[in-house]
């Protein structure tokens, strides 16, 4: 099946998803990798994100949804209201990226996987985003954030979570193309 350029929303994540697809040259049996990195993007799979992935791999919706919903490290719904992801892909785990988790970790006391008791944030690790020359990459409601510090997630977070909106750099975040 010929590859759909277009994304549903105009959201940058589907070019990680697009990455993974390409990588392995949109053939079926990659669904389960393709499923990870949308997961990882994402945090989680919507209805939207599967028949993206069903659409852009040429197999049936049903299909998908039965592979997502059958193992249980895919996940269907929203966690926490605000999400952060940490990539601990080589180049980001070189980066410091475990110090970002363990930042996170001792700040908001929840585990990679885990949503504070408030259901306000929920943190997640990743492997490799495709990002790897920004590394190390974070990935906070979506926003793709590289060259990133420890005690900057843990402050961009915590505004966040004060209802302020994310400070930006203008240089670290990845570009929207779609
Ligand atoms: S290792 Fe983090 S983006 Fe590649």
């Amino acid at each position: 099946m010929a590859p759909r350029e277009d994304h549903p929303s105009g959201d940058s994540r589907f070019e990680m998803v697009d990455r993974t697809l390409k990588k392995f040259q949109y053939q079926q049996d990659a669904l389960i990798e393709v499923l990870h990195t949308a997961q990882e993007a994402f945090g989680y799979l919507d209805k939207d994100l599967l028949i993206y992935v069903a659409q852009q791999l040429g197999l049936p919706h049903s299909w998908v949804f039965g592979v997502a919903t059958f193992y249980h490290f895919f996940s269907l719904e929203p966690q926490g209201e605000h999400s952060c992801n940490v990539c601990m892909g080589t180049a980001c785990y070189v980066k410091r990226a475990a110090e970002i988790v363990t930042g996170l970790r001792r700040h908001f006391g929840i585990e990679p996987g885990e949503t504070t008791e408030d259901g306000q944030l929920s943190l997640a690790t990743a492997r490799c985003l495709g990002s790897c020359g920004l590394a190390p990459v974070v990935v906070i409601d979506g926003e793709v954030i590289g060259k990133e510090e420890p005690e900057e997630t843990i402050h961009r977070l915590v505004k966040l979570l004060e209802g302020e909106p994310m400070e930006g750099d203008g240089e670290t975040r990845e570009e929207v193309t779609a």
